[in-house]
C-alpha cells in the first residue's frame, strides 16, 4: 500500500476581464491569478475496499478544526466533490497500469484551509492537489500539459492551481501562461481576505453579469507587458491594477459587501478586489505587519465572518511526501 500526499494554493484574482457569453453559457475571460499561501492538502491511500472514499477536514487559521464547515462537508455528495473527481479521471488511467492491481480502491483525506464557496478556488485546489497526488500515487507518468488538461475538464479554476505564481488564463480562463513562478527575490504581496458569512453561488454572478451587461460585454484585450510588470511588481505598482468585472454583479446580489468594501479601504488597505466571483473581499496591505493589522481591525466589521492574512504569490500544486504504509 502507498500513500501520497499534496497540496495545491487557493487564489486571489488580480484581474478578471469577463466578456459576453458563448452559447455553451460560458463566458470569455481574462483573468489574471496570484496563488496565495493558503493552501489545501490532499492525501490519497490505496485501499483494498473497492471505490473512492473521501473525508475532508476544515481548519481555521489558528490550526484548530473548523467544526461547522468539517460537518457540512461531510454531506457533500461524493460524485460531486472535485477531489473525487479529479480522483476518479486518474484511477480509469491507472487500471490500465502497472498498479492496476491496486487501482480499485482509494481513500483520499482533504486538509481544508482555504475557505469554501468563497471565490478563491477551494474546490478547485482539491482537484489539482488530488491529480498531482494520483499521478504519483500510480505512477502514471502524465506531464504538466496533460494534467492541465483534465484540470479543465473539471472546472475553470483548477489550471490556475495546478500553475501557482502570478498567472493569466484566457479561454475560459483556463488556459494558462505563468507571468512569475514563485521565486525567493520576487516582490511578496500581502493580503487579508475578507469572508463573508455566507457563500456566493459562482453561475447566479455570471447570470446577473449577463442581466447587467445586456448592452454586450467589450471585446477582451489580454494585459499590455507594462500591467504584467506592474502585476508582479510590488503592491504600490499592483495597487492601481486591480480590476474584476464580477464585482458589480456580485454587489448587486449581496449588497452589503460594499459595507466591507468600504471599511477595508477606510481601514487603510491600499486597494480593495472581489475575490473571483466572491463574496470573499480581498484587501491588498503594504506588508506583512499591515496585513496583521487590517485584519485585526476589520474582524469586528459585522459583514466580516473573518478576516485571514496571508501572501502571494505561492507554488502550484505539489507533492509533498509519499510513503510506503
Ligand atoms: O468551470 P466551473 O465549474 O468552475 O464554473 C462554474 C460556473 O461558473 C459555470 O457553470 C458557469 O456558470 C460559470 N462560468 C462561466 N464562464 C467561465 C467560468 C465559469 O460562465 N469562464
Amino acid at each position: 500500500m502507498r500513500e501520497v500526499r499534496a497540496s495545491a494554493p487557493g487564489k486571489v484574482n488580480l484581474t478578471l476581464r469577463v466578456g459576453a457569453p458563448t452559447p455553451d453559457g460560458y463566458h470569455p475571460l481574462v483573468a489574471v491569478f496570484e496563488a496565495l499561501n493558503l493552501r489545501e492538502t490532499v492525501t490519497v491511500r490505496t485501499s483494498k475496499a473497492p471505490g473512492v472514499r473521501v473525508e475532508t477536514i476544515a481548519y481555521l487559521s489558528d490550526g484548530s478544526v473548523d467544526e461547522a464547515t468539517t460537518r457540512a462537508m461531510a454531506d457533500v455528495d461524493p460524485a460531486t466533490h472535485l477531489a473525487v473527481r479529479a480522483a476518479r479521471v486518474l484511477q480509469r488511467l491507472a487500471a490500465a497500469g502497472p498498479w492496476a492491481s491496486t487501482a480499485a480502491g482509494l481513500s483520499i483525506r482533504v486538509d481544508k484551509r482555504v475557505p469554501v464557496a468563497g471565490g478563491m478556488a477551494g474546490g478547485s485546489a482539491d482537484a489539482a492537489a488530488a491529480l498531482v497526488a494520483c499521478n504519483e500515487l500510480w505512477e502514471l507518468g502524465l506531464s504538466g500539459e496533460q494534467l492541465q488538461a483534465i484540470g479543465r475538464s473539471l472546472g475553470a479554476d483548477v489550471p490556475a492551481c495546478l500553475a501557482g505564481g502570478i498567472a493569466l488564463g484566457t479561454g475560459r480562463g483556463d488556459h494558462m501562461s505563468v507571468l512569475r513562478e514563485v521565486d525567493e527575490a520576487g516582490a511578496q504581496h500581502h493580503w487579508v481576505m475578507l469572508l463573508a458569512h455566507e457563500g456566493l453561488s459562482t453561475p447566479d454572478v455570471f447570470r446577473e453579469f449577463d442581466r447587467l451587461d445586456a448592452a454586450g460585454a467589450p471585446a477582451l484585450a489580454e494585459p499590455t507587458p507594462e500591467e504584467v510588470a506592474a502585476l508582479c511588481a510590488g503592491p504600490e505598482e499592483l495597487c492601481h491594477c486591480l480590476v474584476n468585472d464580477l464585482q458589480a454583479p456580485a454587489l448587486r446580489l449581496r449588497p452589503e459587501l460594499a459595507e466591507t468594501i468600504r471599511a477595508a479601504a477606510d481601514a487603510g488597505a491600499l486597494a480593495v478586489t472581489l475575490s473571483g466571483s466572491g463574496p470573499t473581499v480581498a484587501a491588498l496591505a503594504r506588508d506583512a505587519e499591515h496585513a496583521q493589522g487590517l485584519a485585526s481591525a476589520l474582524s469586528d466589521v459585522p459583514t466580516v465572518a473573518r478576516a485571514i492574512p496571508t501572501c502571494g504569490p505561492a507554488c502550484g500544486a505539489r507533492i509533498e511526501s509519499t510513503e510506503a504504509i
